[in-house]
C-alpha cells in the first residue's frame, strides 16, 4: 500500500515570523493525521521552522539544493547546509526551476545523485509545458525527464524518491488537469519506472500531481490509482486550504 504524500511548495513567499506561525499552525492542525506531510519553506525560514516542526509529524523540506557541497557558488545553498537546518526532503527539478532558471536534466540528476548519497528524500518534478502537450510529447517529455533525473540511481535508493508530475500548464494557472489526465500519465510515470528498474519499484513509487491542487479538486484526484499525493503551491500558503488537501479523506 502506498501511503498518501501531501506537500506544500511555499515557493518565495513568506518571512521568518510568518513561516513559523503557519508552520505552528499547521502542526497543530494535522496532528494525529495518518498521511506523509511536508512543508517546503524558503531557506532563510528554515531554522525557524525546523524548531516548530520538530517532534510532529510535518517534515521539512528545501525547494532546492546546490549540484555540490561546497566551493565558489554564490547564491547557491549546499546539503551539507540543508542537513544543519533539520531539513529531510528536497525538492528538485521544479519547473520554475527547469524553465525561469535554465536547469537542466543533467543538473538535476547530479542534485539527485547527491542529495541521495547525503540521505534526503528527493521529490524529483517533471512535467510537459502547454506546447509541448499540444504537439503531443507529454509522454516522451515526462518519460525523457524521468529517466535522465534518476540516471544511474540505484535500485536500492529508490525507497527515498518521490516522483511528482507537475504539468507546467497548470501550475499556479488554476487549470487543473482533470483527474483522468493527470492518472493517465501517471501510469505513463509508472510504467516507466518498470521499464527503468522492475515491477516491484514501480509498485512501490509515490507519485504526487501539482498544479492547481484545491480543496475542491484533491478527493477526486487522490481517487485515481496512480495518483498518490500532491505537491500544493498556492493553496499550502494558508492552513485554511492546506489543511483540507491534507485531509481529503
Ligand atoms: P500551484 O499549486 O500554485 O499551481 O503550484 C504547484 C507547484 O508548482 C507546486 O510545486
Amino acid at each position: 500500500m502506498r501511503k498518501p504524500y501531501i506537500a506544500g511548495n511555499w515557493k518565495m513567499h513568506k518571512t521568518r515570523v510568518e513561516a513559523r506561525d503557519d508552520a505552528a499552525d499547521l502542526v497543530q492542525q494535522v496532528k494525529g493525521v495518518d498521511h506523509r506531510v511536508m512543508i517546503a519553506p524558503a531557506f532563510t525560514s528554515l531554522g525557524v521552522v525546523a524548531e516548530v516542526v520538530k517532534g510532529s509529524n510535518v517534515i521539512l523540506g528545501a525547494q532546492n539544493m546546490a549540484a555540490a557541497e561546497e566551493g565558489a557558488h554564490t547564491g547557491e545553498i549546499s546539503p551539507l547546509m540543508l542537513k544543519e537546518c533539520g531539513v529531510e526532503t528536497v525538492i528538485l527539478g521544479h519547473s520554475e526551476r527547469r524553465h525561469v532558471y535554465g536547469e537542466t536534466d543533467q543538473l538535476i540528476n547530479t542534485k539527485v545523485k547527491l542529495a541521495l548519497q547525503h540521505g534526503f528524500e528527493v521529490i524529483l518534478c517533471i512535467g510537459e509545458t502547454l506546447e509541448e502537450r499540444e504537439a503531443e510529447q507529454a509522454e516522451a517529455v515526462v518519460k525523457e525527464q524521468l529517466s535522465a533525473g534518476l540516471l544511474d540511481v540505484k535500485s536500492d535508493q529508490l525507497e527515498k524518491v518521490v516522483i511528482a508530475y507537475e504539468p507546467v500548464w497548470a501550475i499556479g494557472t488554476g487549470k487543473t488537469a482533470t483527474p483522468e489526465d493527470a492518472d493517465a500519465i501517471h501510469k505513463v510515470v509508472r510504467d516507466e519506472v518498470e521499464n527503468l528498474y522492475d515491477h516491484k519499484a514501480a509498485e512501490q513509487m509515490i507519485i504526487q500531481y501539482g498544479g492547481s491542487v484545491k480543496p475542491k479538486n484533491i478527493a477526486s484526484l487522490m481517487d485515481k490509482e496512480n495518483i498518490d499525493g500532491a505537491l500544493v503551491g498556492g493553496a499550502s500558503l494558508k492552513t485554511e486550504t492546506f489543511v483540507p488537501i491534507v485531509k481529503f479523506k
